[in-house]
């Protein structure tokens, strides 16, 4: 017995080994300092030296002062696929890259994949969580509820019942009166309006129904949209319909 105990130790020690050496070997040292030369020459302009977010053209161009270049070094994002408060995946990092901010940062699909991946392991650095945290990937159960007139009109109603009017307006359009009020900061004490939900060509965190899904999910941390995770787990398909909703409202469907 007391053998079976020490070579069942030694398999999961010797996998735990396995998986370390595994994982160190997807980053190296080089593609770190690889990304570090992408950031000083592509980032570095808005997103600052030390990824604070104080790089220049915050202070110098005024279109680029709200939203504030995101901070790396608070371990604060916004598109994630994960639970509200946890740190993103490489690949939704990634992904911003890739497709850029809509109003606020250009896309970089210019840079090769290994580039963009490159200067993720980088940006990583600027934050030490993580190296320990493990982000929390939200759970999505059911499948997708294709856009129909039944969806949209549910939607319509749950709009109105979860109360997203009151920031993004009766009809979508930003002006809710919480919005009018100005009272909306983002965790900077910076000013910001709630989308118009009739232009998705303005949104950030993507503007297919599954992009909204997960917006009402994870929520943008650090900014007044919040997760709604706790009140669409077991009712997945309000998800789908409050989304079918919003992309109805630009015709799309
Ligand atoms: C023209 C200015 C500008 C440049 C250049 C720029 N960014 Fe950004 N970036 C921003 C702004 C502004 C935000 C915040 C947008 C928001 O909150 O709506 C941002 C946000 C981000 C985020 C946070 C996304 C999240 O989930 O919160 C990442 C990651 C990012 N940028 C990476 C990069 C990388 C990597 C580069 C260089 C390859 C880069 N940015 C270049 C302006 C810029
Ligand atoms: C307390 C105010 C508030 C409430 C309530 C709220 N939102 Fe938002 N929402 C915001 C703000 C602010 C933004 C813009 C965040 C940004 O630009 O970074 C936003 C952004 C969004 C976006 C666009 C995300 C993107 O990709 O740019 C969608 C979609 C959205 N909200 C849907 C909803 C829905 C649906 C509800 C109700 C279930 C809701 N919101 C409730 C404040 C709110």
């Amino acid at each position: 017995m007391k053998a079976f105990w020490k070579n069942l130790t030694m398999a999961f020690g010797l996998v735990l080994v396995l998986t370390s050496i595994v994982g160190a070997s997807e980053v190296t040292e080089h593609d770190i300092q690889q990304g570090k030369s992408i950031y000083e020459r592509s980032c570095l302009i808005c997103h600052g030296e030390s990824g604070k977010g104080d790089g220049p053209a915050a202070f110098y161009n005024a279109a680029f002062s709200a939203p504030r270049a995101r901070d790396f070094t608070v371990g604060n994002f916004k598109f994630r696929s994960t639970v509200s408060g946890s740190l993103p995946l490489d690949e939704d990092i990634f992904r911003t890259i890739t497709n850029g901010i809509p109003g606020t940062m250009p896309s970089f699909s210019g840079l090769s994949s290994e580039q963009r991946w490159q200067v993720v392991a980088y940006i990583k650095t600027f934050y030490g969580g993580f190296q320990e945290e493990i982000p929390e990937v939200i759970k999505l159960a059911g499948l997708p509820i294709l856009s129909a007139a039944e969806s949209v009109r549910r939607g319509k109603i749950l709009f109105q019942d979860m109360d997203c009017h009151s920031c993004h307006g009766r009809q979508g359009r930003g002006d809710g009166k919480v919005a009018l009020a100005g009272e909306l900061h983002d965790s900077r004490d910076l000013p910001i309006s709630p989308n118009d939900l009739t232009n998705p060509t303005g949104w950030k965190n993507g503007a297919t129904a599954s992009d909204v899904v997960r917006t009402l999910f994870t929520g943008l941390d650090g900014t007044p949209m919040p997760s709604y995770e706790s009140q669409l787990i077991g009712h997945e398909d309000d998800a789908w319909h409050l989304a079918n909703y919003l992309l109805s409202l630009s015709g799309q469907n």
